[in-house]
């Protein structure tokens, strides 16, 4: 069985998302790998980073995104019209390898996903509602995953800023975490946030089956090299080495790179933009060590 790995910081902006299509591309182009990327933000910009806005705009149309199979478990009546298979975009970018399963804008609400918990609760007569929304959040994205878990050697899962049932669901099911984070303090705040929850979130669980998740790395995005900000960034980085230890943190930094931002612009990652762009080779080394570490 392959790996389930997350992306994620509580704050927005560090580069989780273009960690994620790059370090999957690479996994695909670079070591043959295969890859699922999963969207689980509403701004869909890991989706829009491997598919125009015109074909997600088509697939959006016939219900082909994440949202219906978020769906298919909120309302179990309903009659189902797509598998995730049917669903999962195959070798996006024109890479073998690479698929997608695209997210949307909306993905759930809230107050019906409320409701049908509070419903189950009532039916079991259980009382304590904690237990029932902790069950659900365990099991959502794992077992909207499992038919194709065998079908790949990595599945990433892209999850949005903050920490909604999603994010929770996408650790819950995870073997492992992916922390980006600029060196800069609120980045860093982001961080201690997150290891925070993921402790919570094991101790919720921990009457369930056991969470797993581990932290695979810490990984410095978005970089300057810039002499006089460079020493700053350093007692930046200097400080979390401090806290979390050297051997969580990845050696491999990703500097600030144009390319990587434009790359956005034609919806394919940089990686497969322009191979040889600064930015690229750290993505390509990382996705090394990455797999060194694993
Ligand atoms: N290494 C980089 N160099 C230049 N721009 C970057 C780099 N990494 C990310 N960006 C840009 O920064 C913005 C935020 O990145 P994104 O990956 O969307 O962050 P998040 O998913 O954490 O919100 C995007 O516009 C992206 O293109
Ligand atoms: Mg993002």
């Amino acid at each position: 069985m392959g790996y389930v790995i997350s992306t994620a910081n509580m704050k927005g902006g560090v580069g989780k998302t273009t960690l994620t299509v790059n370090i999957a591309t690479c996994l695909a182009k670079n070591h043959g790998k295969r890859v699922l990327v999963l969207d689980l933000d509403t701004q869909i910009s890991a989706t829009l980073s491997l598919m125009s806005p015109v074909e997600f705009a088509k697939r959006r149309k016939y219900r082909r995104t994440f949202r219906h199979l978020i769906d298919q478990i909120i309302n179990p009546e309903q009659k189902i019209k797509h598998t995730i298979r049917d669903i999962i975009q195959s070798g996006v970018c024109q890479l073998p390898g690479l698929d997608l399963l695209p997210g949307d804008i909306d993905l759930y609400d809230e107050f019906i996903v409320s409701e049908m918990l509070h419903n189950q609760a009532v039916a079991m007569g259980e009382t304590d509602f904690e237990t029932i929304w902790n069950r659900f959040e365990r099991v959502l994205i794992g077992k909207i995953l499992e038919p194709v878990r065998e079908d790949y050697d990595f599945i990433v899962l892209d999850c949005a800023p903050g920490y909604n049932l999603l994010t929770r669901s996408a650790l819950a099911t995870s073997n492992y975490y992916i922390l980006p984070a600029k060196p800069e303090p609120l980045s860093v705040v982001g961080i201690q946030l997150l290891e925070r929850r993921i402790a919570q979130l094991k101790e919720s669980h921990e009457h369930e089956a056991k969470m797993d998740i581990q932290m695979l790395g810490i990984v410095f995005t978005m970089s300057n090299s810039n002499i006089l900000t460079g020493r700053y960034y350093k007692q930046v980085i200097h400080r979390v080495h401090q806290d979390f230890g050297a051997d969580k943190i990845c050696q491999t930094q990703i500097p600030v790179d144009v390319n990587v931002a434009k790359a956005v612009d034609s919806f394919v990652p940089v990686v497969i933009n322009s191979p040889m762009s600064s930015g690229s080779k750290a993505f390509s080394q990382l996705t090394q060590e990455l797999l060194q570490k694993l």
